[in-house]
């Protein structure tokens, strides 16, 4: 008998009991279909290549407005002074007043005074109004007139001419209205033609399709992901389904959705991070064709990195009866457990959206759970709850059950249960849900650390944004199964998802291989830090992003700790503090389990201003100066802290720069010497120290574990970028200075800060991690590469890091001598070695014993290219992705450390490329391209096989001068 066979009968069996009537159903009426395939897709507003198409429909204003010039690239339109929305404007782009915005209204009125409602209105600005009846002939008010012209005259001190809205008043005290002209075509209506739009599978970020344009800004990856993006997809609902609630759910949608069902709009999330649900019900067609449209809008959003842009996370489609278990609607918590015995305790809302008071009958039935969620034998089940839910309400059931010897999640043995959860009315099953948890205790304390399971555990943190590099932020399970796998290689035990909700497969991930979660809601509260970015939605949103995040995420073992949110601007204000205990207290109240925490720059002024009383955890971001004076403030003593934000060491795979020190840096690179760090930040080994000197300290996440796009200190900004200033003297200065100077053009485009790059290439930086954090493995690692022609003869300082407490470095076979490691000190350095060409090779030592060893060799020429898959069979669904190293290697198959060759691949069968990236942060070449140039002998080919197409993938890789590399991966 097969195992799904013995399974169904488990739980047949089970129900069967369960309902213990006749006429029992044995099939749920949920289903969840997955919802990527097949969408239509049309990009609007700002194209790629700086031009810009209007939209359709949504954009046909009856007044229209222009200016003397704007802000397009950071969206501050002309027309967003006149769009009736206070949180848009327009903002001038050039210097010199008088900067004019005029305005069309469309057809003749009599205008009698303007309003204008200024960015500070706080602040004195002069303006000039006239009007004219052709646009060439200007007139005071009042008077008749088609175009309005407001002439900016005079500018409070170091502001720019910048409008958020004009009102025009006719002779009889009433607004010249804005509503939307007729314009006939919308592009939400069932009947709208959209066979030229492209056609897509989810998830899509249409941002990482660049190109790259220099005058974007580095912060968010010089992509241009700014845009109106619409989705829209045909699909039937058969007749059979009448009866039953349809919903969709969008594991993240970027950002500002607005969703419509056969021309009705339906709802929407402006967070682009967060998860949501729209019930569709009311607006389906059953038996018939439906049309889903999406509108996303990237315009009205601001980041501090590369957001990505699109449905960039999976959509849904779910049915359930008119009762069922509400979304999101288990609650699974483990309050008591001990080696024998965990009680485990399920918390049920059920939704009863029928006409009707209901009675149900709930029950949960706990099953073992394997890695690869095979649902393996039934180890416990509750009683059985009563539930009368009125119609239109919901209500709870409270189950228990207890699981003898539970196997528990830990960071060795993730092992995992199943919580079915199973609804029956009248004796018939409605209802199966099913939600995957852990066994596990865990406690931080003040004084004494942090304990999982009982055992003492340091987190090994790390902090990560969401973009999966050459992907973008198009989620992928492969990718994100991979950056974990490859971070805990290096002994990571935790990963904070800086600094927003993260994809579910990054937690399901972290369940599956044990990682634990710092889960984090927001960049900023209520003031904000980019123009557009949270801030400008928090009022009306912050609580409802909350619940999300939270429902969504408390049942899954690897989260233990709730963030609230990182270096929050409005942190020192009276009301910045009533924010954070409201969400603490929303926080415990949604989950009791586990602690709040919050990550503080400023951190040893918040430590005793009050803020750090606000939070469970105290979190440091940066400060490592200041832990030992945190339990000395009074009030502190019980109070646990950790070091939240970390480092922000940054380098360049394969980059060194000469003298070794904190300031040798060119061509838009950074030494990998790692040496270097903003002025917030400090070295690994600084940080080791002081977290070495303070015990308490939970333990670290450093500034970043995987390169980001965007964000690329200390590259951030270009010269031109000096003209940021606002007050206008000083700009016109710089101005002067800059245009006879010359601009510098700053192509970076993704963050130094990684210990991996953005292709998941180890850089040096890895190591002295992996030493530390694994330190029963027995490891070594020498920096740098030794192919320095030019410095033959020259003083070349060699590093080593190692897991071992002695190291003897050999040059070409001679001691370079041997050292012992001293208190606080993590890298063994030799500063004088003075370069030859051969072999570099240190043996290290561990109490006295043989450790590990390593060598670094001086190649020769390039000469062939060698290719290596992480996985030598895939599935051939599509989405399973094979992540290829490309290398080019000398005659002795040695990477040839300094080599940048230009490599074409070939894919053929039953394969096709992804995308390419090479680790190089001030790289403009499309990550889309069939070709890319190594950077420092190393680029990345990423492939997958055709949607349902199973055979070989035959990669061929070539270049001139270069010996061909071919490969095959099994698609199956
Ligand atoms: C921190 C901030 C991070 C990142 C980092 C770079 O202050 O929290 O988001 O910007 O600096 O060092």
């Amino acid at each position: 008998m097969n195992r799904c066979l013995i399974l169904g009968l488990i739980v047949c069996c089970a129900v069967v009991a369960f309902c213990s009537v006749d006429a029992v159903t044995l099939e749920s009426s949920r289903s969840r279909e997955n919802f990527d395939k097949d969408w239509s897709f049309a990009r609007f507003g700002p194209q790629p290549d700086g031009s810009s198409l209007s939209e359709p429909g949504a954009t046909a204003w009856l007044i229209n407005a222009v200016a003397s010039s704007e802000e397009g690239v950071r969206g501050n339109i002309a027309q967003n002074a006149v769009d009736g929305d206070m949180a848009t404007r327009w903002c001038a782009a050039g210097v010199d007043l008088p900067q004019w915005l005029q305005c069309d209204l469309g057809e003749v009125h009599s205008i009698s005074r303007v309003e204008i409602a200024w960015e500070f209105p706080e602040l004195t600005y002069g303006a000039e109004i006239k009007g004219s009846l052709d646009g060439k002939r200007w007139r005071s008010l009042p008077t008749s007139c088609r175009y309005l012209r407001i002439a900016v005259t005079e500018l409070p001190d170091s502001k720019w001419a910048s409008i958020r809205e004009v009102r025009a008043i006719d002779s009889e005290g009433k607004q010249v209205s804005n509503k939307r002209a007729e314009c006939g075509v919308q592009l939400w209506d069932a009947g709208f033609d959209d066979s030229t739009w492209c056609q897509l599978d989810l998830p899509h970020d249409w941002g990482i399709e660049g190109p790259f344009r220099d005058e974007l800004e580095n912060n968010t990856g010089k992509l241009p992901w700014r845009g109106i993006g619409w989705y829209r997809k045909q699909f039937s609902v058969s007749a059979d389904d009448k009866g039953k609630r349809i919903f969709i759910d969008f594991d993240g949608a970027m950002a500002n959705s607005k969703v419509y069902l056969n021309g009705e709009y339906v709802g929407g999330w402006p967070y682009g991070y967060n998860s949501f649900r729209l019930d569709l019900t009311k607006f389906v067609k059953f038996g018939e064709e439906n049309v889903l449209a999406v509108r996303l809008d990237t315009v009205h959003w601001g980041s501090r990195w590369y957001p990505g842009a699109g449905i960039y996370r999976h959509v849904w489609l779910v049915k359930t009866a008119p009762i069922h278990v509400a979304h999101w609607g288990t609650y699974v918590t483990t309050p008591a457990v001990t080696k024998e015995s965990a009680t485990v305790k399920n918390v049920v809302t059920i939704d009863n959206q029928s006409p009707e008071k209901m009675s149900a009958k709930v029950i949960t039935i706990i099953f073992e759970l394997s890695a690869d969620d095979e649902v393996g034998a039934e180890v416990a089940r509750s009683a059985q709850s009563d539930v009368t839910v009125d119609a239109g309400k919901n209500a709870k059931a409270e189950l228990s059950a207890v699981v003898k010897m539970p196997k528990l999640w830990g960071l060795k043995s993730p092992s995992r249960y199943l919580a079915r959860t199973v609804v029956a009315v009248g004796g018939k099953l409605v209802d199966q849900y099913d939600t995957p948890f852990g066994i596990r205790t865990f406690r931080f304390t003040a004084k004494d650390g942090f304990y999982l399971n009982g055992e003492r555990v340091r987190m090994n943190g790390v902090c990560n944004h969401h973009d999966l590099g050459p992907l973008g932020s198009a989620v992928n399970s492969s990718a994100v199964r991979r950056q974990i796998r490859i971070m805990r290689e290096m002994g990571c035990n935790a990963i904070r998802t800086a600094h927003n909700p993260p994809s579910p497969e990054l937690l399901e991930f972290c369940d599956k291989m044990g990682v634990m979660v710092m889960d984090e809601t927001f960049d900023c509260w209520h003031r904000g830090k980019r123009r557009n970015d949270y801030a400008s939605i928090f009022d009306e949103w912050h609580v409802k992003d909350t619940e999300a995040l939270v429902l969504r995420d408390r049942n899954h073992p690897s989260v233990i700790l709730w963030s609230t949110g990182n270096e929050i601007p409005d942190r020192a204000s009276k009301r910045g503090m009533e924010i954070s205990r409201e969400f603490a207290a929303l926080l415990h109240k949604l989950d009791p389990m586990r602690p709040v925490v919050n990550g503080c720059n400023g951190a040893t002024h918040h430590m005793k201003n009050g803020f750090q009383k606000t939070v469970d955890i105290y979190g440091f971001n940066y400060a490592q100066n200041g832990y030992p004076a945190f339990h000395k403030v009074e009030g502190n003593e019980n109070q646990p802290f950790l070091a939240s934000e970390t480092s922000s060491a940054s380098s360049s795979r394969g980059e060194y720069f000469f003298p070794v020190n904190r300031n040798s840096k060119a061509d838009f690179q950074l030494s990998s010497y790692d040496v270097q760090h903003p002025g917030w930040g400090c070295t690994p080994d600084a940080e080791f120290a002081a977290l070495d000197k303070t015990p308490a300290c939970l333990g670290e996440f450093v500034w970043t574990g995987f390169d980001y796009i965007g964000e690329p200190t200390p590259y951030n900004k270009d010269m031109s970028n000096l003209l940021n200033f606002t007050d206008p003297v000083k700009r016109a200065k710089l101005k002067k200075e800059l245009e006879e100077l010359g601009k510098i053009k700053v192509p970076s485009r993704s963050s130094y800060f990684g210990i991996v790059d953005l292709c998941g290439f180890k850089k040096d930086r890895f190591y002295i991690y992996q030493a530390r954090w694994r330190p029963e493995l027995p490891m070594a690692h020498i920096l740098p590469h030794w192919n320095w022609p030019e410095r033959i003869g020259e003083i070349t300082p060699v590093h080593v890091y190692t897991s071992g407490d002695e190291a003897e470095l050999f040059l070409n076979g001679r001691s370079l001598g041997r050292k012992k490691r001293g208190p606080f000190e993590y890298r063994f350095r030799w500063n004088d070695v003075v370069y030859q060409p051969g072999k570099l090779r240190v043996v290290t030592y561990k109490n006295g014993d043989p450790w590990a060893e390593d060598q670094v060799v001086t190649t020769g020429k390039p000469v062939a290219i060698a290719l290596e898959s992480d996985s030598s069979r895939i599935d051939s669904d599509g989405m399973e992705l094979a992540f290829i190293t490309v290398s080019v290697v000398d005659a002795n198959g040695l990477v040839v450390p300094r080599s940048g060759n230009l490599i074409n691949f070939e894919i053929g069968g039953s394969g096709e490329l992804v995308a390419v990236g090479s680790g190089n942060a001030a790289s403009h070449e499309s990550f889309q391209a069939h070709h890319r140039k190594v950077y420092n002998g190393k680029c990345l080919l990423i492939v997958r096989s055709k949607s349902g197409v199973s055979g070989k993938i035959k990669i061929t890789a070539t270049s001139e001068g270069l010996t061909s590399a071919k490969l095959k991966i099994t698609a199956k």
